[in-house]
């Protein structure tokens, strides 16, 4: 029992359901406005940190980092947001990911916990167009954190609402920023994408489709020997 797995800690966009897109079209359209054009390739660098890290970033990117007031640049990122937030508008149950409901069924049936670590201000909105809100033990989102991915205070605060300790945890991620996170947190690292990007996962799936809990479980108890 010492090792065994107690608990499955998902995050939410690129992995329940495919809001990245969506995250990088906001984006995409806003450095556009502000001359700052970019590929999907620098948008890895987009996934799973927070929305000012993101701005950051992308005006790092155009070299503009010093062209905005504080001001300027909540009402930027407060533009993406309201984009972002038409985008979602008609999400729904069909938009979870090939294989997730599958994976939360066993992952029930095996009576392990399960939480949502989230950087995300829209979580909870996405959770609920999802109607995946109960289903899960614990929510975690950008209100309960100060720190975003790649610190691991949000994979660590899920697991403490849990009560059990990060080594018993797997957590399930598609952006760098996110298996980096779930690493420092102790835990055990499912990527879901390009190996190329999620190099340092313990164990990397090229799409949600692939995701085999066995596998997964298997690999988690190898590892812990
Ligand atoms: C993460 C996404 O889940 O949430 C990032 O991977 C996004 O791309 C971040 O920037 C913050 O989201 P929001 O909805 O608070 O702007
Ligand atoms: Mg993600």
């Amino acid at each position: 029992m010492n090792n065994s797995l107690q608990a499955v800690i998902f995050d939410l966009d690129g992995v329940i359901t495919d809001t990245a897109e969506y995250h990088y079209l906001a984006w995409k359209a806003l450095g556009e406005d502000i001359g700052i054009p970019f590929t999907r390739e620098f948008n890895e660098e987009l996934k799973g940190i927070s929305r000012m890290d993101s701005l950051d970033k992308i005006l790092a990117l155009g070299g503009r980092v010093n062209d905005f007031s504080l001001e300027e640049k909540e009402q930027l990122a407060h533009k993406k947001n309201e984009h972002y937030k038409e985008l979602i508008q008609k999400i729904s149950p069909l938009d979870i990911l090939p294989g997730i409901q599958e994976l939360i069924v066993e992952i029930k049936e095996m009576k392990l916990k399960m939480g949502l670590a989230s950087v995300s201000k829209n979580a909870f909105t996405v959770m609920d167009a999802l109607r995946l809100t109960d289903q899960f033990d614990v929510i975690v989102d950008a209100n309960t954190i100060a720190n975003s991915k790649p610190d691991p205070e949000i994979f660590l605060t899920a697991a403490r609402l849990l009560e059990v300790d990060p080594s018993h945890c797997i957590g399930i991620e598609d952006a760098a920023a996110g298996v980096d996170a779930i690493k420092s947190a102790g835990m055990f690292a499912v990527g879901v994408g390009s190996v190329q990007t999620l190099y340092k996962a313990d164990v990397v799936y090229e799409s949600t489709s692939d995701l085999s809990f066995k596998n997964m479980v298997e690999l988690f108890e190898k590892n812990k020997k």
